[in-house]
């Protein structure tokens, strides 16, 4: 049956950003007025929790089309695809042996470990994802949070004059440069060449409500037209101002709990865990962004990257 809107109450999380959504279930076909409440609170909220969901791939999906067309995934390094394309898979549980445990030594976690990085997903496509919604359908019992941080309030709480000079300014992003802070080669030559770098503005409005955010994370490999040095320094103290402890909100997953976020306002992070020894099942939906942040979306080829990112690049 469909539901009704009159049920679902959105209680604040944290004192920035997030709410949690109670009283809906989003298995089930949802009316407009119940959706519309759902997207409203997105809009403002930035992160929403709903607990006790337990959705299926296709229900999953479903609920995450609402809010627009799906992102299809890059082929993930020794992945392969066995789930729908529109599915991420965030498990630590082998398909090749039967569901045993990788650790975090296997080629294929190293790749996951990217997301213990601050990051907004897919900034470094030419049109960053909007959305992701996170399902935890096996969770550890310690460790493995999600940790959110919103860029919208740090933006609200730079001083005047650091906004106005960030204003109209483009970064350039790269999946390979922020791998490459963690390991040399997580992606394949033919892999790499897919994979080239994208401008992104650095301040980013919300069409919806014209909210701005400054827009970082990992993938941000070098601010254009600014010393290397000088670059590097803004990125790292602006990612470092927005991820400041009071400005954090940790997920701490229970079973089917699903987590919807906003990557054009908000910067996550996973937790280790002892994946030796836990199982943690997590899919993801990726809602596709509506069109590139600034125009043109490819860099120019310039020295610094011509062909592989040089060794070393980026890594203090
Ligand atoms: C993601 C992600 C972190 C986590 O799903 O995009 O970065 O905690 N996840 O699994
Ligand atoms: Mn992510």
């Amino acid at each position: 049956m469909a539901q009704t809107a009159s049920r679902m109450t959105i209680a604040p999380i944290h004192p920035c950003f997030g709410a949690r959504v109670e009283g809906v279930d989003l298995g089930e076909p949802l009316d407009t007025a119940t959706f519309q409440q759902i997207f409203d609170a997105f809009q403002e909220y930035s992160v929403l929790v709903f607990h006790g969901q337990r959705l299926t791939d296709e229900t999953q999906m479903a609920f995450s089309r609402r809010f627009g067309p799906l992102e299809t995934t890059i082929n993930a390094t020794g992945r392969e695809n066995r789930l729908h394309p529109n599915l991420v898979d965030l498990s630590n549980t082998d398909p090749e042996r039967d569901g045993g445990l990788m650790d975090w030594t296997d080629r294929r976690m190293l790749y996951q470990s990217g997301n213990q990085l601050w990051h907004t997903d897919s900034s470094f496509k030419p049109v960053p994802a909007m959305a992701s919604l996170l399902s935890g359908r096996e969770v550890p019992p310690v460790g493995g949070e999600t940790e959110f941080a919103s860029m919208r309030h740090a933006y609200r709480t730079l001083p005047e004059a650091t906004r106005q000079g960030l204003e109209g300014k483009v970064v350039v992003h790269s999946i390979l440069y922020s791998r490459s802070t963690i390991a040399k080669g997580l992606f394949d030559p033919e892999h790499e060449k897919g994979l080239p770098p994208v401008r992104q503005a650095l301040v980013r409005t919300n069409p919806v409500n014209g909210r701005k955010a400054v827009y970082v994370g990992s993938h941000a490999w070098y601010v254009e037209g600014m010393p290397d040095q000088e670059s590097r320094r803004l990125l790292d103290e602006l990612l470092a101002h927005a991820t400041r402890p009071a400005s954090v909100y940790t997920h701490r997953w229970r079973p089917w709990d699903l987590v919807m976020w906003d990557n054009r306002s908000v910067l996550h992070r996973g937790r280790p865990w002892d994946a030796a020894r836990h199982r943690r099942v997590m899919r993801r939906t990726t809602i596709a962004g509506d069109g590139p942040t600034v125009d043109p979306p490819f860099a120019r080829r310039t020295s610094a990257w011509e062909g592989i990112i040089p060794d070393g690049v980026g890594v203090e």
